[in-house]
């Protein structure tokens, strides 16, 4: 009966390549602020049976992952080679003058955070963003305006639901 048990336990572990949808999906498990709680690290160390210290050098590892609050939305701005010629610095001054943050900042009504990143993988769209999941592209001021006005309504609506 035991070992019966020990296999099912075992078929029910996630896998040691599953680490980083697991921390994706604690991240996005909080979607207010965007970060990997300890509990969640804790959890995640526990469900694939290595340490904590581990499992914490995993998450510090990637620059997508946070383990400490964000914004409700967070905004990578590129400034890598492709995305620098073609306006990032323009649409970080226009980011900061918008929404009153600089680099790894975040709004005072914890809505925006601003981090700056390197390639995002898409240069030929160059300059571009992520916020959260998705990929913003081509982008100069009046693109990043609309961008910041459209999440601006989308929280709106969240909190009106
Ligand atoms: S340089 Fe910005 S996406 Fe590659």
């Amino acid at each position: 009966m035991g070992a019966a048990r020990d296999v099912e336990t075992e078929n029910e572990r996630p896998r040691r390549e599953e680490i980083l949808r697991l921390f994706h999906d604690a991240q996005n498990a909080e979607p207010l602020h965007n970060y990997v709680t300890s509990d969640k690290l804790a959890e995640i160390a526990r469900k694939l049976d290595i340490p904590l210290a581990e499992a914490e050098g995993v998450v510090s590892f990637y620059r997508h992952f946070s383990r400490r609050p964000r914004g409700r939305y967070v905004i990578r701005l590129c400034d890598s080679l492709s995305c620098r010629i073609l306006g990032s610095l323009d649409v970080y001054r226009y980011i900061r003058r918008r929404l009153g943050i600089g680099r790894g900042q975040t709004t005072a009504d914890g809505m925006f955070t601003l981090e700056v990143v390197n390639c995002l993988g898409s240069c030929d769209t160059a300059p571009n963003f992520m916020v959260n999941d998705t990929l913003y592209t081509n982008l100069d001021e009046t693109k990043t305006e609309e961008v910041l006005a459209a999440l601006e309504h989308e929280a709106v609506k969240e909190v009106e639901r």
